[in-house]
């Protein structure tokens, strides 16, 4: 909105888009993308809603795609990057390329995928019975923050040869650069379950903590997954905003908080709970399912192309650069379990009884005797 005498000031030319485009658009800390309701989208040609979570930062968006029974997105190409999950449904997508050459792949839930950058693509809803539901994580604000101009976006001719990639990217392979825990890459354009997809320890971040990073279609967006093991829990941390969080499989919670306060904010989740912990908020996931638990986390800005100086060393390869993983009494942002809150521990330990888990951080060698002890 203007303001100041008339004068054009304080924009938001995103938002601004967003309004034009008579989107339903979902406010607060988290949001069910399989309860959050939908509208028709008459860009995309099925219905969706605009989802702006207090984390999303100041680059990312999410946008809530609900394709009903059989049918397709309109044909759509743009100047922003996405990462798609899918919560529901089955069906494919298919990208045409400016020099004709195409791509196809079918997903179904747990799938994830990205549309290398201005290439014209559709989704289909396979089944002829229920609806397709996706959240896709884009670089949206961003870009329309600096282009503020919709046929820019939305209508630009530039074929960006470079961000095709190889045919086995869109098969359901990918090519695997294991650096170190916590940075190992997963490179593709597609995965076709991020349920059984391969894990690489990373215990720094909890006991029995596995994770997977991803570069999708050699975009700037982030992408991991990591699984927190049954009957524990991970070490608080902190950093910047924008990481949408999806659960993928079972279930818990988590805790979030800024430094020196005593409550925490609490989000319950399970697959269709989506949120983005805060710009330097810390936040804390606990598992209360017999099952390990597998999230996905997306965003603007990875560890090939940091949109920040200071995104740029926190992903760095050296181990002792990795901040979110470096206890705050080291200059990181993490809580190691020993310096956590005693309270965290304990209401850990009624959710745990609540739902007949065992607690099982006496599995894992890493975890300290006041947890062991404890449980
Ligand atoms: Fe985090």
């Amino acid at each position: 909105m203007a303001e100041g005498n008339g004068a054009r000031l304080r924009l938001n030319p995103y938002n601004d888009w967003v309004e034009r485009e008579g989107l339903i658009v979902h406010e607060g800390l988290a949001c069910d993308l399989l309860t959050a309701e939908t509208k028709f989208w008459p860009r995309l040609g099925v219905n969706g809603a605009a989802v702006h979570l207090r984390g999303r930062g100041d680059f990312s968006n999410l946008f809530l795609i609900d394709i009903p029974p059989g049918k397709s997105t309109e044909p759509i190409r743009h100047l922003y990057e996405e990462v798609v999950y899918v919560v529901e449904g089955r069906g494919s997508t298919q990208i045409e390329f400016a020099d004709g050459r195409t791509h196809s792949f079918e997903w179904q839930p747990r799938s994830m995928f990205a549309i290398p950058l201005n290439a014209k693509y559709r989704l289909h809803n396979g089944d002829g019975k229920n609806r397709a539901i996706l959240g896709t994580v884009t670089s949206m604000p961003l870009m329309m923050k600096i282009f503020h101009n919709d046929s820019f976006i939305f209508e630009n001719t530039h074929f960006f040869e470079d961000r095709i990639g190889k045919d086995t990217h869109y098969n359901g392979s990918g090519d695997l650069t294991m650096i170190r825990p916590g940075s190992n890459i997963w490179e593709t354009n597609f995965v076709p379950d991020l349920g059984s997809i391969e894990l690489h320890t990373w215990n720094e971040r909890g006991a029995g903590s596995s994770n997977l990073m991803f570069i999708l279609a050699d975009s700037n967006m982030h992408a991991h997954v990591s699984q927190i093991q049954a009957g524990t829990y991970k070490k608080a941390h902190r950093h910047g905003a924008g990481r949408h969080v999806f659960t993928v499989t079972g279930k818990g919670y988590s805790l979030l908080w800024y430094e020196g306060e005593a409550e925490w904010e609490r989000v319950d989740w399970r697959p269709g709970v989506v949120f983005p912990p805060v710009e330097n908020q810390f936040h804390q996931h606990f598992v209360t399912s017999q099952e390990p638990s597998r999230y996905m986390a997306a965003g603007t800005s990875n560890q090939r192309y940091p949109l920040t100086e200071a995104a740029r060393v926190n992903s760095g390869t050296d181990a002792a650069q990795g901040a979110v993983a470096r206890s705050v009494k080291d200059g990181g942002g993490q809580i190691e379990y020993e310096d956590q809150d005693p309270r965290i521990h304990a209401l850990w330990l009624e959710e745990m009884h609540k739902n007949g888990v065992t607690p099982q951080f006496d599995k894992y060698e890493t975890a300290p005797k006041v947890l062991t002890a404890a449980g």
